[in-house]
């Protein structure tokens, strides 16, 4: 069994949590502190972000904690970010792409949009960690032994990728595009992982997703919707053991690129074990397209 426990000394490396003010990522960036490595808490409010730092910094870990504001949701704001990250740092050593949002339910019943106008889930999901982690490519290149980990669900297993309405112009459903950015999200690190294979970068890609965790992604559904759902996937963990996957890709030796962690009870409880990948999650010329898209629209290439 792979715990918080197995988590090597991390003192030297520098590390970025994406959406770390709070659920699994607070429970990731946290982990990842209390064995010695700087963190930064990359947040979109100073405030949630200034109260996580606070929190964890009480707890007199071995690491550092430092803030970075980041919304994920505005192109121009992740290259903000990403120059003043690259302007006072000269390694990175994990990138987690962990933030996210889930639009689902009667709360959210329209699409929400993006700064250049992508529906949410999908702009910030996938768009804005593809953009933010091209533009860390070059220093992670840089630091020896580098990772990227990007958190899925298995809402991926539904995913399907409307090339036709990624603005949500023609047709929303939030349910749907939840789980479309999810898939993006995994063919995004699949993706990653073949093209660093091919030039030989020394940088792994690696996917992870949490399992039924209760946290604040639930807050736009309702109670009747929110009881239908732990009908369906079983009772929810609390975040610290959804961070795991997270944390067993960003720190085992075991972790390889191109693969998936997860909860080892059907993907939604347990400890991290590999998933088997399916079909929609490998499939080449998907990868490649939307690759290719993300590049043209985000003006943002790699590796
Ligand atoms: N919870 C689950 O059961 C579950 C299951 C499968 C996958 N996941 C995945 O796990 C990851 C973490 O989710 P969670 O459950 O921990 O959710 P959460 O508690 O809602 O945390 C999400 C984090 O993402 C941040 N975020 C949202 N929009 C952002 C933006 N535009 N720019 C920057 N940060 C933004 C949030 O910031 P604010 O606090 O400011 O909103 C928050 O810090 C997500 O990728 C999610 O899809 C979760």
């Amino acid at each position: 069994m792979w715990t918080k426990e197995s988590i090597p000394d991390q003192t030297g490396k520098t590390v970025i949590v994406t959406g770390a003010n709070t659920g699994v990522g607070y429970e990731t960036a946290l982990a990842l502190y209390e064995a010695g490595a700087h963190v930064v808490l990359a947040c979109r409010d100073t405030d949630k972000a200034e109260g996580a730092c606070t929190r964890i910094s009480a707890l007199l870990g071995k690491g550092k904690i430092e803030i970075g504001i980041l919304d994920l949701s505005d192109l121009d704001l992740v290259t903000q970010f990403a120059d003043t990250f690259l302007q006072a740092h000269t390694k990175l050593h994990v990138l987690i792409n962990n933030a996210g949002v889930m639009n689902t339910g009667i709360a959210a019943p329209v699409a929400a949009k993006t700064a250049q106008g992508y529906e949410a889930q999908f702009g910030v999901n996938f768009l804005g960690h593809f953009a933010l982690t091209g533009r860390l490519y070059p220093l992670l290149k840089a630091t020896p032994g580098a990772r990227i980990v990007t958190l899925s669900s298995m809402a991926y297993l539904r995913g399907a990728i409307d090339f036709d309405n990624l603005r949500s112009e023609n047709s929303y459903d939030g349910s749907r595009e939840y789980a479309q950015s999810k898939l993006a999200d995994i063919l995004l690190s699949v993706e990653l992982h073949r093209r660093i294979t091919a030039i030989g970068d020394p940088v792994l890609s690696i996917a992870a997703q949490p399992g039924a965790n209760r946290t604040e992604l639930l807050r736009h559904m309702s109670g009747e919707e929110l009881a239908a759902a732990i009908t369906r996937v079983g009772q929810l963990m609390d975040p610290w053991q959804g961070a795991l996957p997270s944390l067993y890709a960003a720190v085992s030796d075991d972790a390889r690129g191109g693969n998936l962690y997860e909860p080892h009870d059907g993907g939604y409880r347990g400890y991290p074990t590999l998933a088997t990948l399916k079909e929609n999650a490998l499939d080449e010329a998907a990868g490649k397209k939307l690759w290719d898209w993300a590049e043209e629209v985000t003006g943002v290439r790699y590796p």
